[in-house]
């Protein structure tokens, strides 16, 4: 069978344990996909750096790789707006699927994408941008598509998590604990995205976008970091039964008959009895509540190279299927406009 191609886009935290799952998984991905899954090529900037991956599969020239004629699938694992915004849609326009782990970029341009996908019939999936290892997006965009979903609430951040839970379990300074979350490479390129809550911002408005079919993108969530929390503020809440963790809310709000969506992301203080309370390190975890199903948890590793490319995997996995079955992916363009709720109303 023709094998299926697949141009990889980054090979750092995520692209590296992406590169070598697809290398030790060959056979079993092929028996899945029903097709060989073969790396065409793997763009970096550094081509030096990757000794850990064959010489002959790198290049610099993202562009070329992106647009070769033998790509069938893009993984994007560069993340940031640009350049990945303009190579997406070139893969997007020119009918190759795309997998994406890339938050900022679905959360400020997803009505685009999701337009340039639609149009080509292409297919876009993208489960390691929200959660991590968690099969979150999946569920909201199929499983429950029957169904009313009127709240979505949870940790959605890991490094912020990690951080948290390091102050609330032995007093640590925040400084030392943010370091550390780089080094294990839970944190975003720069970690100000994680700490000021921007990477919870633009996965609380991926959630609300899913959950509720309309559009939210990142400038439309409240938003509001950790920065200002310190090891007094936790201690303060340790002493009243409480810990601090960071929130991301997106709810179906009724009011005067009228229906809107509110996303709000905030540090909260809550119970130690409450179930996310327990949630620790760099987990996730991401309670759903729809009108049919009741209350649903999701809970997994939230952030790392080796859990995101787990749910990478699983994509990729998808959409080479469909191509060599024929079929297609769930589409996100044809929304309904709900509005959504200005900053501070919350
Ligand atoms: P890294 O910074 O570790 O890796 C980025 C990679 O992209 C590097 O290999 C870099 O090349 C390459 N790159 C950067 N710019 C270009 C360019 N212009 N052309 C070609 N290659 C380029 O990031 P992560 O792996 O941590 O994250 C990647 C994406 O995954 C981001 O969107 C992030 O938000 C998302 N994500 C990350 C998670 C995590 O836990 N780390 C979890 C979930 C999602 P070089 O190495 O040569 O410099
Ligand atoms: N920086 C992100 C986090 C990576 O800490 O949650 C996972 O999306």
């Amino acid at each position: 069978t023709k094998p299926v191609r697949v141009a990889l886009l980054g090979c750092g935290t995520v692209g590296s344990e992406v590169a070598r799952l697809l290398h030790e998984q060959a056979d079993d991905l092929a028996a899945r996909v029903g097709a060989p899954v073969e790396l065409a090529g793997i763009a970096v900037r550094r081509p030096n750096r990757h000794r850990d991956v064959p010489a002959d599969l790198l290049t610099t020239d993202v562009d070329g790789l992106v647009t070769d004629d033998g790509v069938d699938v893009v993984v994007e694992v560069i993340g940031g707006i640009e350049p990945t915004r303009t190579l997406l849609l070139k893969a997007l326009s020119a009918g190759r699927s795309v997998v994406t782990a890339n938050k900022a970029l679905l959360a400020e341009c997803g009505a685009e994408l999701f337009a340039a996908a639609d149009a080509s019939g292409a297919d876009l999936y993208f489960e390691a941008a929200v959660a991590g290892a968690i099969p979150l997006l999946r569920p909201l965009r199929e499983s429950l598509a029957g169904d009313r979903i009127t709240r979505v609430m949870g940790i959605v951040n890991g490094t912020t998590n990690y951080i948290l839970s390091a102050m609330d379990a032995t007093g640590a300074a925040y400084g030392e604990t943010l370091d550390e979350a780089t080094r294990l490479g839970y944190a975003e390129a720069d970690p100000t995205a994680d700490v000021d809550g921007y990477d919870a911002a633009s996965k609380a408005a991926i959630l609300a976008s899913l959950a509720f079919h309309t559009r939210v993108t990142s400038a439309d969530v409240h938003r509001e970091g950790i920065a200002g929390i310190t090891a007094a503020d936790v201690a303060a809440a340790r002493a009243l039964g409480r810990t601090v963790k960071l929130l991301a809310i997106c709810e179906r709000v009724t009011e005067n008959g009228e229906e809107s969506v509110s996303v709000r992301v905030h540090p909260a203080m809550i119970p130690r009895s409450h179930p996310l309370a327990g949630v620790g390190g760099a987990f996730n975890a991401v309670f759903v509540e729809a009108e049919a199903a009741g209350q649903l948890m999701f809970y997994g590793q939230g952030a790392g190279g080796a859990p995101t490319a787990s749910a990478v995997l699983g994509d990729l996995v998808a959409v080479a299927r469909n191509r060599v079955v024929g079929g297609r992916g769930p589409r996100e363009s044809a929304y309904a406009d709900l509005p959504v709720r200005p900053m501070g109303e919350a």
